[in-house]
């Protein structure tokens, strides 16, 4: 844990990580930026992030970690879900991953995650890691959501209170931050393997421009998805699993 944490708290953005992209160079390494609501949030593989409004968790990393942990980078989305799942823990949940960082309970999800790299001219800026976590819905809130979706309030008997639930995650995410940076996915892949929902299971994963279907046999120690298949073992680095 650094220090002290160096929180921005919005009151509404269009996205807390388009945010923190734009203002990139004025941010210190660590910063927290916030927002009670988020008009146009940004998911994976340009999606969008519904905005479920006040009492939800809208958070991005403004990172700037040094260029000789970049091997280590890819797998900083994979770090934070199992972070979440540590802190869901606490409130008596049973946390589930889904490759490659999707946080389900009870087989819905509940946070999605998103990194984005900062480059300028020539240089690295930094990654703007993204989060944002259903803490407080109503069930009809997910209709305008198109896949199984819950919020922690739903699932929990435990009160949430959305300003704890930033500090326990900003906490979490900032004890074992620096030991992620040196060692990678192999600091976390147990902690990942145990919560995994795919392994074993017959899966369908969409990539760029098409499909492939196979049964997941596990990730590697750099966290990629093995999937086998008919007549091959595919190792993914990069899909969404439908
Ligand atoms: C996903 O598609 O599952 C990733 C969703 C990431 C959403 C969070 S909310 C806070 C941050 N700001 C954004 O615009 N997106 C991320």
């Amino acid at each position: 844990m650094r220090d002290e944490l160096r929180e921005i708290n919005l009151e509404s953005v269009n996205s807390t990580n388009r945010w923190a992209k734009e203002h990139i160079s004025e941010l210190n390494d660590g910063t927290v930026v916030s927002a009670k609501t988020q008009t146009a949030g940004r998911g994976r593989l340009n999606r969008n992030w519904v905005n479920l409004g006040e009492g939800n968790l809208f958070l991005s990393f403004v990172l700037k970690p040094d260029m000789k942990y970049s091997k280590n980078f890819p797998n900083i989305t994979q770090y934070l879900s199992v972070v979440l799942a540590r802190v869901l823990e606490n409130y008596n949940v049973k946390p589930q991953i889904k490759w490659p960082n999707d946080v389900l309970i009870n087989g819905k999800k509940i946070a999605g995650i998103l990194a984005e790299t900062s480059m300028g001219q020539n240089s690295f800026n930094g990654i703007v890691l993204g989060i944002g976590v259903n803490l407080n819905a109503r069930r009809e809130d997910f209709n305008k959501i198109d896949k199984p979706a819950t919020a922690l309030n739903l699932e929990s008997i435990i009160p949430v209170d959305t300003e704890n639930f930033k500090q326990e995650l900003c906490e979490e995410f900032f004890r074992s931050y620096d030991e992620f940076l040196e060692k990678g996915f192999s600091c976390i892949m147990d902690e990942y393997i145990t919560r995994a929902s795919f392994v074993n299971k017959e899966l369908t994963v969409a990539l760029v421009a098409s499909e492939v279907k196979g049964v997941a046999k596990g990730v590697t120690e750099h966290g990629e998805l093995i999937l086998v298949g008919d007549n091959q073992e595919l190792t993914l680095n990069i899909g969404d699993i439908l």
